[in-house]
């Protein structure tokens, strides 16, 4: 296949942040993803990536990263090794993650990996001399879920500029909504928070935006108000809980329960409540799953204001396109 236009190149580029691309530079991966629709939707298989290997390192639990980057990977014709916990590896008898790394760089051809400490990924590629792509470091960053999103919202809205878009939830400890937020930035979406107790957009994140992309810290919406204004409310949860996996906790126990109530109380989304509200029939809600069913309900499941499973289903051409680029199989 010849990706049609192809006119860059990131052979053997690491993606540990969504900043570390200029906007041009992420355009164009969003623009090749769209060339591998059709192998997504049809589940067909290329050669494209025939010989090479590419390592799932999850330290923490995934479903739709990890599987979508080996679904990606198997779509392109390549193979794929991994683990997904350690229980079975030798980090059980106390080998660091260098060590760890070193031994994928040297079996493999691309590595993704997840991890619950803050600043892994980028350790990992200090390390590797193969592609390492950060499949979720921490409280962090999750830059190819954002690189998704920004495709799904292309795809949804038909633009990315000038859409008012609404983070809802706690987003202090997550990684998901703090690289999204850098990616919005970048394209000029209007962003607006939702958030519970103190959950909002971490300072570091705030002073990003401003430096990198001239953008002053999103303004806080109440709940319905944000339903009613926005065009895009991007659900997650109360707190992000890091614990899962190996992370550590970030708020008191007593502080978790008291946002968890709010959260139960004002940031359920149903399509009792939008009927009630009178929403605009195109308010979208997205979410990075997995959901709990008591905040998101079912019955929004198959209305037009459901963006989240499609969401997911993005991320094979959008992962198909990363790793294609970055392992340079094209001819
Ligand atoms: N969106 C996301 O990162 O989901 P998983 O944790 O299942 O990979």
């Amino acid at each position: 296949m010849n990706i049609s236009g192809l006119k860059m190149n990131f052979a053997g580029k690491d993606f540990v942040r969504i900043t570390h691309y200029s906007k041009k530079e992420i355009e164009y991966i969003l623009d090749v993803a769209e060339e591998f629709e059709d192998t997504y939707r049809k589940k067909t298989q290329m050669k494209l990536a025939e010989g090479k290997i590419l390592a799932t390192l999850f330290f923490q639990p995934s479903t739709r990263t990890q599987f979508s980057f080996q679904t990606s990977m198997h779509r392109l014709g390549g193979s794929v090794l991994g683990f997904a916990g350690t229980e079975y590896t030798s980090v059980m008898k106390g080998e660091n993650l260098e060590d760890t790394i070193r031994m994928f760089d040297s079996y493999t051809n691309i590595i993704v990996i997840r991890h619950p400490e803050a600043g892994s990924a980028e350790k990992a590629a200090e390390v590797a001399k193969v592609p390492v792509i950060n499949g979720g470091d921490g409280s962090n960053r999750h830059p190819t879920q954002a690189l998704l999103d920004l495709y799904s919202i292309r795809k949804f809205k038909g633009k990315i500029k000038d859409i008012k878009f609404a983070f809802w939830g706690g987003i202090k400890y997550s990684r998901v909504a703090h690289s999204l937020a850098l990616g919005l930035a970048m394209f000029g979406a209007k962003i607006y928070q939702v958030y519970p107790g103190n959950q909002s957009l971490p300072d570091n994140i705030i002073q990003e935006l401003k430096e990198k992309y001239n953008v002053s810290a999103p303004p806080r919406l109440q709940p319905d108000e944000a339903l009613k204004q926005v065009d895009i409310v991007y659900m997650g949860g109360a707190i992000q809980d890091l614990t899962i996996g190996g992370g550590k906790a970030m708020v008191s126990e007593e502080e978790r329960k008291k946002t968890l109530e709010e959260y139960n109380k004002y940031f359920v989304l149903s399509l009792e409540r939008f009927k009630k509200l009178g929403v605009k029939d195109d308010l979208l809600v997205m979410h990075p799953l997995p959901r709990h069913v008591e905040t998101l309900k079912p019955d929004l499941d198959n209305t037009k204001h459901c963006g989240y499973f499609e969401e997911a289903g993005y991320g094979i051409p959008v992962r198909m396109a990363l790793l294609a680029l970055l392992l340079n199989v094209k001819n």
